[in-house]
């Protein structure tokens, strides 16, 4: 399979690119590397598999345009770029909605264009914790 995987250089999405290129996969990497680290795991990724690089935005739609046209289409997509850390959000949620939010919105509007018969896994949120305050208390 041809799979793609945005937020490739984090942490589900390293582990996630390992398995399936040993596997035998073509495993194609979007990310912006803005997390810490993520540098140091795309090495480590390179070091024990082969996989394509796409240094990118999710925020900015033309990167993910180019990336869908350009390496596409794709058999699979998991999508883990995120901005994940709660307390990022909490002191810049524009931010944070601009990349969980609009960076989702501008993949789904990519593959709706111009690769739709694409399976797409979203990791969705770790910040249950956060929006389980606004729920009721358990009885
Ligand atoms: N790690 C967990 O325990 C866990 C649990 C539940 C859900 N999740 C979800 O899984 C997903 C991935 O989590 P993770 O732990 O691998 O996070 P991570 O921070 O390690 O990886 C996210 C990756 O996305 C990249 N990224 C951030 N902003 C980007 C942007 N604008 N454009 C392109 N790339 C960008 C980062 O550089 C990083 O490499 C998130 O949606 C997270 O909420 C994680």
């Amino acid at each position: 399979m041809k799979i793609l995987i945005t937020g490739g250089a984090g942490f589900i999405g390293a582990n996630c690119a390992t398995y399936f290129a040993n596997k035998g996969h073509k495993v194609v990497l979007f990310d912006n590397l803005s997390r810490i680290g993520s540098d140091k795991n795309l090495q480590w990724i390179k070091n024990v598999c082969s996989v394509e690089f796409v240094k990118g935005d999710v925020r900015k739609f033309e990167d993910l345009i180019d990336l869908v046209t350009q390496k596409g289409p794709f058999d699979l997509i998991l999508h883990m770029a995120a901005q994940v850390a709660v307390t990022t959000s909490v002191v810049n949620p524009r931010e944070d909605f601009e990349i969980n939010a609009l960076g989702t919105f501008n993949l789904l509007e990519a593959i709706r264009k111009y690769d739709p018969e694409t399976t797409l896994i979203y990791a969705s949120t770790n910040n249950r914790k956060r929006w389980s305050i606004y729920l009721p208390g358990p009885a």
